[in-house]
């Protein structure tokens, strides 16, 4: 194992004996990194998890270490505690290896493949949303959390919810998303890493018996799309890199999503004047959402999916591993070191933004342009060669639904508020966000 560089030269506060700042950080990261960056300035260390971490804060620390020009910080060893479940996917890879494993993939996602998502999901979509409960009161983030894993069964592998299939990769995906989410890494009896690393080798497996059925006949889904899929100089994948790319791209796709379409939903609860903006702009569209350009009139939508982005974060942090010195506002950071960048924590920064607590979606209108003020003030997406790959679909898949669910129903919030939101690793209510839904 390599030795860990030493960082005696990095301020920080005094780690306490074994847990170091572990729990300070896990239970309040937001409120902890603002102290500690009061106290020590935006780069200091903290020791999570045994590991001692330099936090390179603010919008000039992300565009330094997300562009990363010279090639000195690894996606791949940041993201190293994810690796046993989801090694071989894009965000595990670097450099040369993961530029040309972007390109295939980026064939997926063009302009054209999106569109045949958009066909697939609507009636997914308008089907899923009809079966929720209205007049009483459910959690949204659960209804949520399965809702967007069988959407994400019809587009990207073109199978039916209905299908059994559906439902077994279904399970399996979530045991994996809930091993890549627990405390406990190493894979001991009865826990989520090792039931996790079984349901891995299951859809695996799954997934497997679909490749050459796909590769001859495929349709239009996302998977097939991806057995397919060349660059532009004719490369694809042999089956183990497509197995490793698509179980990861699932992963990536959903958390992400069903966390940022419960905060919107929460906001919309808490702030009923947009909501009524937002039901007004989606009956405005045409009935058919699964026509060219369907979705392109969704201006206040745009603006209050930025807001949320901004406030709740799906990935509040970004972690990097320096493979080469670096030397940043005076600190050395050596190679072999644990750095992290602060995309949520910036976007609350009232250097960026006006009044950063309150949820004002003007605030990204053309005349006051916020987020404009640094390429990298608002980032929910992250930036440089490892940005989103599916940010547009993300976009494309939370209009979706709120036009749906805003053509037929009113949101009304049922719990206390204001929510309590746990941020790590990815934001999730406490409370569940109970609601109640009502015909408008
Ligand atoms: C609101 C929803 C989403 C948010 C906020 C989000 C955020 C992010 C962020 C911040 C990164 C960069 C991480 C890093 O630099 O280490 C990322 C990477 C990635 N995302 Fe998303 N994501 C979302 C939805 C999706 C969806 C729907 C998909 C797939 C359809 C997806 C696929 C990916 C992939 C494959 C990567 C790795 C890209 C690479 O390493 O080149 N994400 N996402």
């Amino acid at each position: 194992m390599t030795p860990l560089p030493l960082l005696s030269h990095i301020p920080g506060p005094v780690a306490p004996p074994i847990v170091g700042h572990t729990l300070t950080v896990v239970r309040d990261p937001y409120g902890s990194q603002q102290r500690f960056i009061d106290r020590f300035g935006p780069v200091y260390k903290t020791k999570v998890l045994g590991v001692w971490h330099i936090n390179l804060c603010g919008a000039d620390a992300m565009e330094m270490v997300l562009m990363d020009r010279a090639q000195s910080f690894s996606s791949a060893k940041g993201w190293d505690a994810i690796e046993r479940l989801f090694a071989g996917g894009l965000m595990l890879q670097d450099f040369a290896e993961h530029r040309r494993n972007r390109r295939i993939m980026q064939s997926a996602f063009r302009a054209s493949a999106l569109e045949s998502y958009r066909k697939a999901m609507v009636p997914a979509l308008e089907e899923m949303i009809a079966a929720l409960p209205r007049g009483r009161r459910f959690c949204f983030y659960d209804a949520i959390k399965d809702l967007t894993l069988r959407i994400g069964c019809a587009v990207f592998l073109g199978l039916r919810p209905d299908d059994p299939q559906a439902a077994r990769l279904n399970r399996a995906l979530r045991e994996q998303i809930n091993a890549a989410l627990s405390v406990i890494r190493a894979p001991l009896p009865m826990t989520p890493m090792q039931r996790g690393l079984r349901a891995r080798a299951q859809l695996r497996a799954q997934l497997r018996g679909l490749i050459a059925p796909r590769r001859r006949a495929g349709g239009d889904d996302f998977f097939s799309r991806m057995c397919r899929a060349r660059d532009e100089d004719g490369n694809g994948w042999t089956e183990e890199e497509l197995l490793d790319q698509f179980n990861f791209l699932m992963m990536a796709a959903h958390d992400t999503t069903a966390s940022a379409l419960t905060a919107i939903v929460w906001l919309l609860g808490a702030h009923p004047q947009w909501q009524v903006k937002l039901a007004d702009e989606a009956r405005r569209l045409g009935p058919d959402l699964s026509a060219a350009g369907a979705l392109e009139d969704m201006y206040q939508t745009d603006l209050v999916i930025k807001e949320a982005l901004r406030l709740v974060p799906p990935v509040p942090f970004i972690p990097r591993r320096a493979v080469a010195d670096v030397t940043w506002q005076g600190h050395l950071i050596p190679a072999g070191a644990s750095v992290t960048v602060n995309p949520g924590v910036t976007m609350m920064s009232p250097a960026l933004f006006h009044r950063p607590e309150r949820f004002d979606p003007l605030r990204f209108a053309p005349n006051r342009a916020e987020d404009k003020a640094h390429r990298f003030a608002w980032a929910p997406f992250g930036g440089g060669a490892h940005k989103c790959i599916g940010m547009h679909f993300a976009l494309m898949e939370i209009k979706l639904l709120l036009a749906v669910l805003l053509r037929g129903d009113r949101i009304t919030l049922s719990g206390r508020q204001p929510v309590n939101w746990q941020r790590l690793p990815i934001p999730r209510p406490r409370c569940g966000l109970p609601i109640v839904l009502s015909r408008a």
